[in-house]
């Protein structure tokens, strides 16, 4: 038997419909705030990965699904979402009216990272970027925005950490004292973070081997190096965020895994997941739209990973799972032939009917009818049939209804709605 490829899944009947109500209930946020849907292809051009996330980083040097399209010409599964909107805002110009947009997508992305608990080759995000402004107002309502999403989900147990990475001016400061402390302790790093010292030395910082954690205790924070108006940022951010009510932690070491953030960056995190503890991760890009192409645009936005509010939202998706209103029981081939007739009938008018076709007998219909926890049992004798009247059984009352035939989907619709 051909199985699933590791690391990917199958979103079954009985758990898709807490991934549904969690979409509405995100769909419904974004509605609020002022978001419009965008809905970009799966596949890119590798080169849009390679600039936006940066050479330098886990995803594109390790991480992603890349084929040849034709000699030369290669592309790429996009192993996240924001470099395909940003592509989309400026080749579709959206900023030509007004550069405002605000944008969400929700849809899968592709990753080849080790598969564990929490972690997917394919795995799906709610995604939301915001362009076109520059106010730290912006930065504190995106995480209000996340914030309120894991509330209406009641999701409890996640809080936002949120650091800033300075701009073009002050990080390369930070950037030199980071190389001169690493350079001090280069034989307590692994292999890789030696390789990275050189190449994007911030990626030193997100390793997760407990040698290079422990040589990074006394590591210099890029909190103390920022400039007066990434301080003056990072201040109002703050400050809007205790105005709205919000907790949150300042993480000095959070530097993400992607090279185009500058100033506010956060994870939101939990620790019901272990290892896989950030639910959503986020920040401003206000180089990305330029370097992509476009104009002097600022951007931000942020990206809940949709496998993993799956886990912790304590919604019980077992008891959203959709049952018939009405199963249809026939006996007999003329009886099938009319089930057919008003199971199609009912399911035009927006009932949930399910036609029983196996030509068992009553009692195994009505076991399969239990089974899927059916509101109404519609039986349809050859006798009934006969005198013009069937029964309709409400299986949780046990009280019966008579129908008449010649009127079946009219009476079972006005008795249900
Ligand atoms: P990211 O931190 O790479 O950011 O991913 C965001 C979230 O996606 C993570 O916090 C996590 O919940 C989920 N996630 C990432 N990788 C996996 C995986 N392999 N399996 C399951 N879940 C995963 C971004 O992707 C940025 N584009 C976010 C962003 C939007 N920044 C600005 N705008």
């Amino acid at each position: 038997m051909i199985q699933l490829i590791k690391g990917f899944k199958d979103i079954m009947p009985g758990e898709v419909e807490l991934w549904q109500s969690i979409e509405t209930i995100a769909r419904r946020n974004f509605e609020v705030f002022g978001f419009s849907e965008i809905r970009p292809p799966m596949m890119e051009k590798t080169d849009l990965f390679k600039r936006s996330i940066g050479e330098a980083t886990d995803i594109v040097e390790k991480e992603m699904y890349t084929m040849e399209q034709s000699k030369g010409k290669m592309i790429t599964l996009r192993p996240e979402a924001t470099a395909s909107v940003v592509r989309a805002y400026i080749q579709h110009k959206l900023y030509a009216q007004d550069p405002v947009r605000k944008l969400y997508t929700i849809g899968p992305m592709f990753r080849r990272e080790r598969p564990q608990k929490g972690r997917f080759r394919q795995f799906y995000q709610i995604n939301a970027e915001v362009f076109g402004v520059e106010s730290p107002y912006i930065d504190a309502q995106i995480i209000l925005l996340a914030m309120t999403i894991f509330k209406d989900l009641k999701v409890k147990d996640v809080s936002p950490h949120i650091n800033s990475l300075g701009c073009q001016t002050c990080r390369p400061k930070f950037k030199q004292a980071l190389v001169d402390f690493l350079d001090e302790r280069l034989d307590k790093l692994c292999d890789d973070c030696k390789r990275r010292k050189d190449r994007n030395p911030l990626r030193v910082l997100d390793c997760k081997k407990t040698t290079c954690i422990e040589a990074l205790v006394n590591a210099p924070a890029i909190t103390d190096y920022l400039c007066e108006e990434c301080t003056k940022h990072f201040t109002a951010v703050k400050k809007a965020l205790d105005s709205q009510g919000v907790d949150y932690v300042i993480a000095k070491r959070l530097v993400r895994g992607l090279d185009y953030y500058a100033r506010t960056t956060f994870e939101i995190q939990t620790s019901s997941l272990g290892a896989q503890n950030s639910v959503a991760g986020g920040g401003r890009y206000d180089g990305l739209v330029k370097l992509l192409g476009g104009p002097e645009i600022p951007g931000i936005g942020f990206a809940i990973g949709f496998d993993r509010l799956v886990e912790i939202c304590s919604m019980d998706a077992k008891s959203m799972e959709q049952k018939p209103d009405v199963f249809i029981a026939p006996m007999g081939e003329k009886a099938a032939e009319f089930a057919f007739e008003w199971g199609s009938g009912l399911s035009l008018k927006g009932i949930r009917t399910e036609i029983e076709l196996s030509g068992k007998s009553l009692k195994s219909m009505m076991k399969r009818a239990n089974r899927l926890n059916s509101k109404y049992v519609l039986m349809v004798g050859e006798n009934e049939l006969e005198q013009g009247n069937l029964v309709l059984r409400n299986m949780e009352t046990k009280q019966q209804a008579d129908i008449p035939v010649d009127n079946v989907v009219e009476s079972i619709k006005s008795l249900l709605t």
